[in-house]
């Protein structure tokens, strides 16, 4: 699917959060959205699925302006797990609540798929690790066979060893599946590894936007500065 945002704005309040943003989410590409903390990274993904309104401006998928979200998915930044619920029941939550029972086989091969073991099916959250966890909420996401998948921090939390096991995950999933991936993060070498195309935020409105494989060739300075990790 196709996401073309334009002159997006929003607000909380007077809180002007997002002041003009313009950009597009390619068909089966992995686009990041870069910018500190606070900037309006996780707002900007969540009105895309339409879990917060819009002040003005527009969003067309795949060139119409309403979307059936069944086809999204998105990996909250901390992954929530249900602590009372098992790895599995985490996974396969959609049908869980509903009653359906004959949902082994899928959570199972996801397991596979995301490489959790078979041993932590019936654990509960408390008993696995970060990495684990990490790959637990990916599975979840993953159970509805989405067509556009939103990755909001996916990282948080892991040493960068994990990060990268994580990433990797990441990009063989999206790519051998032809899922359309938007991925929040302020860690530039994931962006470089797991990114095709990139925005970066400030201020509201999109500063720089390229290739990642050429983030660090930026002439942008706010951009270079931000990449630097410096502070103005
Ligand atoms: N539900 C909300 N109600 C009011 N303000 C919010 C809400 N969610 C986020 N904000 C504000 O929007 C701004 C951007 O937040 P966020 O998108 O979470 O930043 P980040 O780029 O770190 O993901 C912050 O100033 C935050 O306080
Ligand atoms: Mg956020």
């Amino acid at each position: 699917m196709i996401i073309e945002i334009k002159n997006l704005k929003k607000k909380f309040d007077k809180n002007l959060v997002l002041k003009d943003i313009s950009l597009t989410i390619e068909k089966n590409k992995s686009t990041i959205i870069l910018g500190r903390s606070g900037c309006g990274k996780s707002v900007l993904i969540k009105i895309i699925y339409q879990l917060f309104n819009y002040d003005s401006g527009s969003i067309l998928y795949d060139n119409k302006s309403g979307v059936n979200i069944d086809k999204f998915s998105m990996l909250f930044q901390y992954g929530a797990l249900f602590d009372s619920l098992k790895i599995s029941e985490n996974i396969a939550f959609t049908d869980y609540i509903n009653n359906k029972t004959n949902f082994n086989k899928k959570v199972l091969s996801l397991m596979k798929d995301v490489g959790l073991e078979k041993s932590t099916f019936n654990r509960y959250p408390s008993e696995i690790s970060g990495g684990m966890k990490k790959r637990a909420a990916l599975a979840r996401a993953l159970y509805k066979n989405p067509k556009v998948i939103f990755l909001d921090e996916p990282t948080t939390g892991l040493d960068p060893i994990n990060s990268d096991k994580i990433n990797d995950l990441i990009i063989k999933i999206i790519k051998k599946r032809n899922i359309t991936a938007v991925t929040i993060t302020h860690d530039i070498k994931s962006a470089i590894k797991t990114g095709d195309n990139y925005y970066f935020i400030e201020d509201g409105i999109v500063r720089d936007k390229g290739e990642c494989n050429k983030i660090l060739k930026t002439k942008n300075k706010t951009f270079k500065t931000f990449i630097s990790g410096g502070k103005y």
